[in-house]
């Protein structure tokens, strides 16, 4: 099968970047670039974006694609283990406790997220915004020598694209705060990094967030994995990107933006713009 020839390359690949690294990079980072390469399916929309045809981009500032009443119920697939579990059990409460959306496991609601255990070669990835039915969010389990995305930041990650957001270097004016190394893309690639017009998406006034969960990372999508195929904008280069921890104030921000009512009356409402167009340049 040829992709998986070209994953398994690929994780060799990126086992070398990281031993001629001059300095030691952290366990987790090491992760990070073997667990990034599941997020880089050829066959996907921007790597991990599943139902998009490549030209024809449906813009989340559609009101249809939103939740209903905020809400989003899911269903996490018992085929992944206890421990695998908790880990997107972790991610679900994360943005359930630091935002207005409501995540509820489902009962009868025919609308919902299939948090599926999925197999090698699967990838990392998700659909953009409610579809309506039954909707998978993919995390291939680990296997030995493969990455893994079940990781706390992969799953926040991947079901941040099913509430509604794309990645944050698809902004409109993203050319003003990174650069794209165009040289270091392969030309079937490319696409992965185009960005977005006003009319598709918005970003709710909000500053461009280089720590944003949903920014890809230095190396995505490298035919050279020693090279950089993106990063910030002088004086920025060295400013990390693709952080996969959890959900950034800006990502929270946003996210309140897009579901603005709170869910307990008592809590004071995020103070965030809502539509509001930035002005370009
Ligand atoms: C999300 O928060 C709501 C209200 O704060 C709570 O009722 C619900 O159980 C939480 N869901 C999860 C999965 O933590
Ligand atoms: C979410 O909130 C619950 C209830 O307050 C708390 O027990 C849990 O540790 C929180 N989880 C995360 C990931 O923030
Ligand atoms: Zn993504």
């Amino acid at each position: 099968m040829a992709r998986f020839g070209v994953l398994c390359c690929a994780v060799v690949l990126a086992v070398q970047l990281v031993s001629s690294l001059p300095v030691i990079p952290r366990a987790d980072e090491v992760e990070d670039a073997k667990n990034a390469l599941l997020m880089q399916r050829e066959d996907l929309f921007q790597g991990d974006i599943a139902g998009i045809d490549m030209d024809n981009r449906n813009g989340i500032l559609s009101p249809t694609k939103r939740w209903t009443n905020q809400k989003v119920p899911y269903v996490i697939d018992p085929k992944f283990t206890a421990s695998q579990r908790a880990v997107v059990e972790v991610a679900i409460a994360q943005i359930n406790n630091s935002t207005n959306v409501l995540l509820v496991l489902r009962t009868t609601e025919t609308s919902y997220i299939f948090i599926q255990a999925g197999a090698v070669n699967t990838g990392c990835y998700s659909y953009v915004g409610r579809v309506g039915g039954r909707q998978i969010v993919n995390l291939q389990v680990p296997v030995p020598g493969y990455g893994t995305c079940i990781t706390v930041g992969i799953a926040v990650h991947e079901i941040t694209h099913a509430i509604g957001f794309y990645h944050e270097q698809s902004r409109t004016d993203r050319d003003n705060h990174v650069e794209i190394n165009w040289n270091n893309i392969n030309p079937n690639q490319r696409h992965n990094f185009n960005n977005y017009d006003e009319k598709t998406i918005t970003h709710f006034g909000q500053p461009y967030d280089y720590d944003s969960v949903m920014h890809y990372g230095k190396y995505d999508f490298a035919i050279d994995r020693n090279v950089w195929t993106i990063r910030g904008k002088e004086p920025y280069e060295d400013t990390p990107i693709g952080q996969r921890r959890g959900l950034s104030p800006i990502d929270i921000a946003k996210m309140n933006a897009m579901y603005p009512i709170p869910k307990n009356p008592t809590t004071v409402a995020p103070t965030v713009q809502t539509d509001a167009p930035e002005p370009t340049n």
